[in-house]
């Protein structure tokens, strides 16, 4: 039973590492909240008419970011929604600080083995690791977990999945609204 939804304007952008589990997490909390659910990578999909991987492959990288942070801004149109973006998403542009300017941001991060082991079995779809080898995954996933980590911890939440509980998370929201 829902007893925590408020009217208002929320927006719950759910951010974190290619294999972090966001789309699973936010679609879990949206419906504990009874908020929508809206997946970034889908919109991008839906507007290009095309696969992630085949934007990548056919406009590039820019163009993809571009879109991304299209849908990004779009996302202002609606209200009381739990959005999961894209690893990346919060990386360029000024994305992160509209994220935490035009509502509540969660940084899901579950340990890093966590992440190179799902993303070790489910590479396929997954544009950046295209060229990275099984054997190289925990030393590309570090690395880039590092740098992306300085935009990521700017998130006004940071949740390890493994340990938290997701009333404990719609509470924490409720409360900070
Ligand atoms: C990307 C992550 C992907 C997708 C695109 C780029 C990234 O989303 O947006 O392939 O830069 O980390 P997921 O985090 O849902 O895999």
């Amino acid at each position: 039973m829902n007893q925590t939804k408020k009217s208002g304007k929320m927006r719950i952008y759910i951010i974190g590492f290619m294999g972090a589990g966001k789309s699973r997490f936010a679609k879990n909390l949206a419906s504990s909240l009874s908020y929508d659910f809206l997946d970034l990578d889908l919109e991008i999909e839906r507007s290009e008419h095309k696969w992630i991987s085949e934007i990548f492959a056919t406009k590039g990288e820019d163009y993809f970011r571009k879109a991304e942070q299209n849908a990004l801004k779009n996302t202002l149109e609606k209200s009381d929604v739990v959005i999961a973006c894209g690893g990346g998403t919060p990386v360029f542009f000024d994305n992160m600080e509209f994220m935490n300017k035009n509502g509540k941001t969660i940084y899901l991060k579950p340990d890093n083995q966590i992440i190179i082991d799902r993303l070790n079995i489910n590479s396929r779809k997954r544009p950046l690791l295209k060229q990275i080898r099984p054997e190289e995954m925990a030393d590309y996933v570090n690395k880039l977990l590092k740098e992306r980590n300085l935009f990521y911890r700017k998130a006004h939440f940071v949740i390890d999945p493994q340990r938290t509980q997701l009333e404990q998370v719609s509470k924490m929201l409720i409360q900070t609204s």
